[in-house]
């Protein structure tokens, strides 16, 4: 049996996946989830609310439950997945493209002061969180075998607690983070998974460019946009 836990950042993006049916309804606090369970994998679905500590609290909360609780019933968590809209800071990105972060940073963590290299948490050793190579591969051989009219791109994800809609943060990350994309929550699952050496995937399709024209395209086309991204997901799982 294999432990799948989804976690988007708003009800939007999972929406999608569990209108799927098959799910039951858990209406707990701080976290309310969605629960299945086919005797080969048991399927954990919830919202963690935007940002990077409501996504760290919900990580922790969610792999501290699965691996102590009577109510499930495998305690070992196989997959984090983060699944979501992102900004593109690439420009070989559109919208409706699919980006998997092969190595996940904050673009907003600045020890620079210090004398750390910007992005690095001073208690960890790099400024980026890497995703298992299987699981990237995963996803890959999911897409092939999909028909599909959209791109997939492999690269870095940056994640931090601003919604970017400027030339010169969309600069500033390119320029610092090698980032394809940006968002705002990615690299706090990364980095809660590494913690609790638990394998995660940040997937994220993109709604918008994250330019002055972000706050349009975004609320236009984020719907859209999680509506290929949750039938590639069902795939990998
Ligand atoms: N999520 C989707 N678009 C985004 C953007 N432009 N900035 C941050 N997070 C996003």
């Amino acid at each position: 049996m294999k432990t799948i836990l989804i976690i988007g950042a708003m009800e939007e993006e999972i929406t999608p996946f569990v209108s799927g049916g098959g799910f039951e309804k858990r209406d707990v606090v701080p976290f309310p989830y969605y629960a299945k369970n086919d005797g080969e994998t048991q399927l954990i679905i919830t919202v963690s609310k935007v940002g990077k500590v409501a996504m760290a609290s919900c990580v922790q909360h969610f792999i501290t439950l699965i691996e102590s609780s009577p109510e499930f019933s495998e305690h070992s968590i196989d997959l984090v997945i983060n699944m979501g809209v992102a900004g593109a800071i690439s420009s070989k990105l559109d919208q409706g493209d699919i980006v998997v972060g092969d190595r996940l940073c904050q673009h907003d963590m600045d020890v620079a002061g210090l004398g750390y290299e910007l992005g690095l948490n001073p208690d960890y050793e790099s400024v980026y969180f890497e995703t298992k190579a299987s699981v990237v591969d995963m996803v890959k051989n999911a897409y092939d075998s999909l028909d599909t009219d959209y791109t997939l791109m492999v690269g870095t994800i940056a994640s931090g607690d601003q919604f970017i809609s400027s030339k010169e943060k969309k600069e500033f990350i390119e320029s610092n983070f090698d980032a394809l994309a940006c968002e705002m929550e990615g690299a706090s699952l990364a980095q809660v998974c590494s913690d609790n050496s638990v394998p995660f995937l940040v997937i994220r399709a993109i709604s918008d460019k994250a330019d002055g024209e972000a706050p349009l395209s975004y609320n236009d086309f984020k719907e859209k946009a999680i509506v290929n991204l949750t039938e590639l997901v069902k795939k990998v799982i």
